[in-house]
């Protein structure tokens, strides 16, 4: 065998939502790509907002000395400026540019947290439903993902986190809003976390974070607001980027900030720096820097996201699935009506309709559809959830 044999063996793993991407790619090819409702994938469909596409000419038409040089490891000075007033504003809390690290996207952003935190073996608490990628990431700094487990609104068990953390535990990851739920955690979830982590700190004598996760802070619905994790705890840490609020998945362009409360802060910002280049990041792309930092305020039309994720909930639960409304991100997650969510979800692949079941994010017995899709495939497909729901009924 030529590569890896661990690697050989993550990538039979996989992931599932690949495995369904190559799924849909042969199913095209064999019925036409027209007659496949693909809602697998979570690549953003809206373009970038128009002052992206203005600016990005202006810059290529009228370039700077320099644009496309080598820069500090951890950003453009003026980008980082840029993200911390934003964030500021959003937050309330003072964030200077020395909070910020600009990454190749939000993954990006949590391998350097990950290489910049965990020593091998150390363990990273991740909350089901969860990205699966997280376990990958891990992996690659040596480090092992343990799972909480939710209720049935998609919460955490806070109350059985005392029984995954030990003395190895170094982070737990929050994702909210959450891919693949759409749940927004609130902020008393939040702030309890916290508390339970400060206690569970005193108790093994270390310091745990909690890193927030947050690539669709921005795209959230009705009166549902954004809870920051920094008040939280002062171990505190996120890790995002505008590959879904501004639509710029392709571009890889994400940031880190740091709890500005932070005792340790220059630390862990030197650390994150460090890791950015010896990862072979080096620095976030320069463009995408020079760009983003003038689109702090923009987003994506989260309007038509709202539009599809009304449209599908009220059909998926006019036809009887039971199906948490989300309040933020472009997944739903319902429950699979039979308990083998891989049975049902390969039960709407014959149908013509992809989606990912829910043991790809560590809670089998649902399936996950991802709404940022056309109108063709977003409507064509109803018929498929309705004629598969009856025949299992
Ligand atoms: C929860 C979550 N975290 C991280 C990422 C990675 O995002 P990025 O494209 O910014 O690396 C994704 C992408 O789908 C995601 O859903």
């Amino acid at each position: 065998m030529t590569i890896s044999k661990k690697l050989k063996k993550s990538m039979e793993q996989g992931s599932w939502i690949r495995k369904m991407f190559e799924e849909g790619i042969l199913l095209k090819s064999k019925i036409g790509a027209d007659k496949v409702y693909d809602l697998s994938l979570g690549n953003p469909i809206f373009e970038p907002p128009s002052k992206f596409t203005q600016l990005l000419k202006e810059y290529i038409e009228k370039p700077t000395a320099g644009l496309h040089r080598y820069m500090p490891n951890a950003g453009l000075p003026e980008t980082r400026s840029a993200v911390a007033k934003n964030l500021s504003t959003e937050i309330g809390l003072r964030f200077t540019k020395d909070d910020i690290v600009m990454t190749c996207g939000a993954g990006g952003a949590l391998n350097i947290i990950i290489k910049t935190l965990l020593d091998p073996g150390d363990e990273i608490i991740v909350l089901a439903p969860y990205f699966a990628e997280y376990f990958f990431y891990a992996d690659n700094h040596g480090g092992k993902c343990v799972v909480l487990d939710h209720d049935s609104n998609f919460m955490p068990n806070l109350s059985m986190l005392d029984d995954v953390v030990n003395e190895k535990t170094k982070m737990v990851i929050v994702n909210s809003p959450n891919n693949p739920s759409g749940v927004v955690y609130p902020k008393t979830v939040l702030d309890e976390l916290g508390i339970i982590i400060k206690n569970l700190e005193l108790k093994y004598g270390r310091d745990i974070f909690i890193v927030s996760d947050e690539p669709y802070r921005k795209i959230i619905y009705d009166d549902t607001s954004y809870n920051h994790i920094f008040s939280s705890h002062p171990n505190t840490i996120v890790a995002t980027s505008h590959s879904k609020d501004l639509g710029l998945a392709g571009e890889r362009i994400g940031y880190v900030a740091v709890n500005p409360n932070n005792e340790n802060k220059t630390e862990i910002i030197d650390g994150l720096t460090f890791s950015n280049r010896v990862l072979g990041f080096v620095n976030a792309p320069a463009l995408m820097q020079h760009l983003i930092t003038h689109l702090q305020s923009e987003t994506v039309n989260i309007e038509q996201y709202k539009i599809n994720r009304d449209f599908l909930w009220e059909n998926l639960t006019e036809i009887g699935y039971e199906v948490i409304k989300p309040q933020g991100a472009f997944y739903m997650f319902p429950k699979s009506p039979i308990e083998d969510d891989l049975a049902y979800v390969s039960k709407l692949r014959e149908n013509n309709v992809l989606v990912v079941p829910g043991s790809g994010f560590g809670s089998p017995g649902y399936f996950r559809i991802s709404y940022c899709v056309d109108d063709h495939t977003l409507k064509g497909s109803i018929e498929g959830f309705r004629k598969v729901f009856r025949d299992h009924r």
